[in-house]
């Protein structure tokens, strides 16, 4: 095994994964001492140093790397589990950082399904729910209650209701008037929520309260699978829409939001994170007319994507079940319907992807991973 070897700004360090280098200050703010106890907030401040920190010996001491500071009266032990993440991952461990499970058209049949009962009081159902959030984007919570704090009391579950320019809550109702036997509901075209506002609305909860009209089927689709298609089949396509950002709004006579967005969300590894689209809520494109050109085909390409079957899934919302999506990633539209048929009442509201992580960490943390024994998923197969 290499020895630790000091450096002017750092050290190499021998670990079960090879020899890995960390920069002074880094392993100086990676100390435990850093950390107070009781807040679990930082207490130590790297720029309180007067010069940059230098060690004067380190060692390893069974699972810790001991640093003994030269520039200040100060020895640090570090674990090696911590050095071996992040030489590894180059970031902290994460139980929320699970990757994406792309779905297509057959993940209809397939939606993971909790009751409300069991999110509520069991750790286990609640894991279960917040980790299919996180890889599908899209789950089903049935048995809701039919009261008015039923919702809340649901949402409360995975995080705080983040507010929207309507309010905590809105809802998606038609009220049929029977002499209006004409009149029918159109469709909803496949859209994202709010892409007006600076940040949208992370999770998007849809409970449907009454549904008896006739058609009106729901309509889902990962916007992240599309997209990876889109990459796949028209690379310069996909590079438009990741790169450059579009306008969206949302005026009434109270409000003028106005956001650009970038249709296809990537991640600094070049990863999709998600989608914003909505034809609705779309803006006068503001981009250099003749990059337009390019743009507008490309757009249209992906949007018609969006309508093919291979990616959709339809299915009929039922009173009683709540549909909870990431609004980031999953693109939601509605078939028109009949609209002297029946009544149909669906209310929602939203929490934050960062609320829903939290809770699921915590869970995790807790021992609840949310992953179902194999013998359970091989009974209900
Ligand atoms: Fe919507």
């Amino acid at each position: 095994m290499t020895q630790i070897t000091l450096y002017d700004s750092g050290l190499t360090v021998p670990l079960r994964t090879g020899a890995a280098y960390f920069n002074y200050c880094w392993l100086r703010d990676a100390c435990p001492s850093c950390i107070d106890a009781q807040t679990r907030e930082r207490i130590f401040d790297v720029a309180s140093l007067p010069d940059l920190p230098r060690a004067k010996s380190a060692q390893i001491d069974g699972d810790v790397l001991v640093v003994d500071w030269q520039t200040e009266p100060q020895i640090s032990r570090i674990p090696l589990s911590v050095l071996e993440t992040f030489a590894a991952r180059g970031r902290a461990e994460d139980p929320a950082d699970l990757p994406r499970k792309l779905w297509y058209s057959d993940k209809g049949t397939n939606l993971t399904r909790v009751p409300q009962n069991a999110v509520l009081t069991d750790p286990d159902a609640r894991a279960q729910l917040t980790r299919a959030l996180i890889e599908d984007g899209i789950a089903i919570v049935t048995g809701m209650d039919a009261d008015n704090d039923s919702l809340p009391r649901l949402v409360n579950a995975v995080g705080p209701i983040t507010p929207s320019a309507e309010g905590l809550f809105f809802d998606v109702r038609v009220e049929i008037e029977p002499t209006n036997l004409a009149f029918t509901a159109g469709p909803l075209e496949m859209h994202t929520d709010l892409p007006g506002e600076e940040a949208a609305p992370g999770v998007q909860f849809l409970h449907c309260i009454e549904n008896t009209v006739e058609g009106g089927l729901s309509l889902f689709l990962d916007g992240a699978a599309v997209a990876e298609a889109l990459r796949a089949e028209d690379p310069e396509a996909f590079r438009l829409l990741a790169d450059y950002k579009i306008p969206f709004y949302y005026r009434h006579d109270n409000w003028d939001y106005r956001a650009h967005q970038r249709v296809i969300e990537t991640d600094p590894e070049g990863r999709v994170t998600g989608v914003t689209i909505s034809q609705h809520l779309q803006d006068i494109m503001d981009l250099p007319q003749d990059l337009l050109d390019s743009y507008y085909p490309a757009f249209i390409k992906f949007l018609k994507m969006m309508q093919e079957d291979r990616f959709l899934v339809r299915f009929r919302s039922e009173a009683g079940n709540c549909v909870i999506f990431d609004n980031h990633r999953i693109v939601h539209g509605r078939e028109g319907y009949v609209a002297d048929s029946g009544m149909r009442h669906l209310r929602g509201c939203y929490t934050d992807r960062g609320a829903l992580r939290s809770t699921y960490r915590v869970l995790a943390k807790q021992g609840h991973t949310g992953l179902i024994p194999e013998a359970e998923q091989l009974q209900s197969a």
